[in-house]
């Protein structure tokens, strides 16, 4: 079930992924703004959401659908999609070729956190990469397997994070990374969260935390990174939620996380 899954959500995300690089060649077309002036929606944004959702609709007229650009749809079979039908929006503004279609299928409920994912895929379109999972089966980019890397120093780990929208949010995270940066090999702010998660899926990067990301930002690239051999998870033995993410290796992650613990990431100025 979950493989079927997997190469349906596959299927989907590369339709979704070829519309939303063609539209860019195009030109991008800002249709709007969310929680700041910076953080916007494009055309191509709702245009992806909407065949994405059509397209699960045809195929499993039943499932649920959780995703970035519209109002959430309940479940009658106890799946859900959670669906970001352009992750990297600025990036994809901005015509760097860092952005993608992430599309996870899950069991239970997206939100609050509790649910276990499935299958998930995540495209790339500029950059020709599809990365893939389904529970128990491990991972791949373009059809390869991969995996996270293991055994690294936490002072030689690559690490990449991301901001949220809000000045009030990245002053914060702007603090946590200059409390960290000192004591890794460096940090990378690429743009895209699912990618992020798949860059620690494929060994690019060692270690990726973030606070404030929504579900569709990481729930394929959770499942992803997880199949691949890292470990995901929140503060404290959490889920992965809005409140954190952390993914590296389960030595790493340990290790990040009394770093992350130190600078001050549990605190609850975000809310
Ligand atoms: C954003 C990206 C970014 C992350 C932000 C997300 P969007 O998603 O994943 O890397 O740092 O927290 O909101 O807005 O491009 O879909």
């Amino acid at each position: 079930m979950s493989v079927e899954l997997q190469n349906l959500a596959t299927e989907i995300a590369l339709q979704a992924g070829e519309l939303i690089h063609r539209r860019r060649r195009e030109g991008v077309t800002v249709a709007a703004s969310k929680s700041s002036a910076e953080d916007v929606v494009t055309l191509a944004d709702r245009e992806s959401e909407d065949l994405i959702r059509s397209l699960i609709a045809d195929a499993r007229p039943g499932d649920g659908f959780y995703g970035e650009e519209s109002a959430a749809t309940g479940s009658s079979t106890g799946v859900t999609w959670v669906v970001d039908p352009i992750d990297g929006t600025v990036n994809y503004l901005y015509d760097i070729p860092n952005y993608a279609v992430s599309i996870a299928v899950v069991e239970g409920d997206p939100d609050p956190h509790s649910w276990t994912a499935l299958a998930g895929t995540v495209v790339n379109p500029a950059a020709g990469e599809t990365f893939s999972a389904s529970r128990g089966a491990g991972a791949t980019l373009n059809g390869q397997t991969i995996r996270s890397n293991t055994d690294v120093a936490p002072s030689l780990a690559m690490v990449g994070t991301g901001f949220s929208y809000t000045a009030e949010r990245r002053i914060w995270q702007a603090g946590i990374v200059q409390q960290l940066i000192g004591q890794v090999r460096d940090i990378r702010r690429m743009g895209s969260a699912a990618l992020d998660l798949c860059s620690v899926a494929c060994g690019r990067l060692d270690a990726y935390y973030e606070r404030g990301l929504n579900p569709w930002d990481h729930a394929a690239g959770a499942l992803i990174a997880q199949e691949a051999g890292a470990r995901v998870g929140g503060l404290n033995g959490a889920e992965a939620s809005r409140d954190f993410t952390l993914a590296a290796d389960p030595v790493l992650f340990d290790a990040l996380h009394e770093m992350l613990i130190d600078a001050g990431a549990e605190a609850s100025v975000l809310g």
